[in-house]
């Protein structure tokens, strides 16, 4: 059994669906559902005993050590955070109490529970730390991608409470022994992708005729993996990854902003055509810019295929014609997550 934090965002979501699809092996999947997390995503498990849902928050001492005891997971993976930029540039505090002051709660419940563990379940337990390729700071583009060792240099409220989160995990390690792992990961897009994120912000505004907002001059570029390729490299890391150590996961391809915006308006030009038969590219927008918005973005992912032998399946074109296809196809799952809270952020962010 294995016990995942955040099972019900994005990429814990995400990486439940394919961990069941591939396994028997049960999940306790802790999520505290904020406006991210979403059950819907999880509807096709809804029947099936391999996972149990608990909403719960990974600061909680006392449930997290109940369910460690009860449960006795062989592993932890630490999908929860508040993950998105734009918001912890508005609101900092959720920021501080999730990544930073709940992964320190939830390292204690950890180490607490694994202290305990007989000797065989103590070396083969581990705990996977989902972190994000931002902590690194931003790139000049002529600079070479992060590896594993480029100091750290965040630079958003965001990137900076997932860096301090990093620094516990580490800590945890060096000083009590935890057997932990981290992975630092670019940018991921894919199905089931809350919509205040570019990709499918841009998928579903252009789709309904809204603005493509675009932040500045469009030219900042990240580095895009495909949500599936996450998570097979977490599988990955979680089977062979060395103790202690930390892992770059990407897919080699770097984009400016506004040519991932294009190629997703190329591609509903051909899949779902406007009734005016103009280019959705009409609809783009430039807005101003996020406050110190970090210009650049890659990852140098070559430890992880060295030693680990994980390869990306997915190429930036095949990844993102899936996924705008995926949207076109799961209009339900988009109808249920753009109501209320969603609807205030648009028009608080974009007003
Ligand atoms: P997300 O915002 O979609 O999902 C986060 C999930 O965590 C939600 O289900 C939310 O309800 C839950 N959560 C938030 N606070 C919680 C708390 N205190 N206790 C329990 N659950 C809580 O995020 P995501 O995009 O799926 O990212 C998952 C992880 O991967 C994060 O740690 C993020 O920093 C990291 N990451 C994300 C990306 C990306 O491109 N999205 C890239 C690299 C790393
Ligand atoms: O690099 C990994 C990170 O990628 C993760 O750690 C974060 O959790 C995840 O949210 C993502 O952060 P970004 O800030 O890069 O993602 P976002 O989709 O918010 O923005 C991508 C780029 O697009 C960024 O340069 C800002 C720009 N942008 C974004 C939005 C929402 C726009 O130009 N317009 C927009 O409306």
């Amino acid at each position: 059994m294995i016990l995942v934090t955040g099972g019900a965002g994005f990429i814990g979501g995400n990486f439940v669906l394919d961990w069941l699809a591939g396994t028997d092996e049960p999940v306790i999947n802790v999520d505290k559902l904020t406006y991210a997390g979403n059950l819907d995503t999880l509807a096709s498990l809804k029947d099936d005993a391999r996972h149990i849902f608990v909403r719960a928050d990974i600061g909680d001492k006392a449930v997290i050590g109940e369910l460690l005891a009860k449960y006795q997971p062989r592993a932890v993976i630490n999908f929860a955070a508040e993950s998105h930029v734009d918001r912890s540039i508005s609101g900092p505090g959720e920021f501080i109490q999730t990544n930073v002051v709940g992964t320190f709660n939830l390292l204690e419940s950890v180490r607490g529970y694994w202290a305990d563990l007989a000797t065989e379940a103590k070396a083969a337990f581990r705990f996977l730390h989902v972190s994000t390729d931002e902590v690194y700071g931003s790139l000049a583009s002529d600079d070479p991608a992060f590896t594993e060792t480029k100091t750290y240099e965040p630079n958003s409220p965001y990137s900076a409470s997932k860096a301090a989160s990093d620094h516990l995990v580490r800590a945890w390690h060096h000083t009590y022994g935890l057997p932990v792992l981290t992975t630092n990961c670019s940018n991921n897009y894919g199905p089931y992708h809350f919509p205040e994120k570019l990709i499918p912000l841009v998928i579903l505004n252009a789709l309904a005729g809204k603005a493509l907002p675009i932040y500045g001059d469009g030219q900042q570029i990240r580095d895009w993996l495909y949500v599936k390729d996450h998570c097979s490299a977490i599988r990955r890391v979680l089977e062979a990854g060395v103790v202690g150590e930390t892992y770059n996961v990407g897919g080699w391809n770097e984009k400016p902003n506004l040519d991932v915006v294009h190629t997703i308006c190329q591609i509903l030009d051909k899949r779902q055509p406007r009734r005016d038969g103009k280019a959705y590219a009409e609809q783009i927008t430039y807005v101003t810019d996020r406050p110190g918005h970090d210009k650049r973005y890659a990852i140098d992912a070559s430890k992880l295929e060295r030693e680990l032998g994980w390869k990306p399946a997915e190429t930036f074109e095949t990844g993102i014609a899936k996924t705008v296809d995926w949207y076109l196809e799961r209009q339900d799952w988009v109808q249920n997550v753009t109501s209320g809270a969603y609807q205030n952020w648009i028009e608080q962010q974009y007003a």
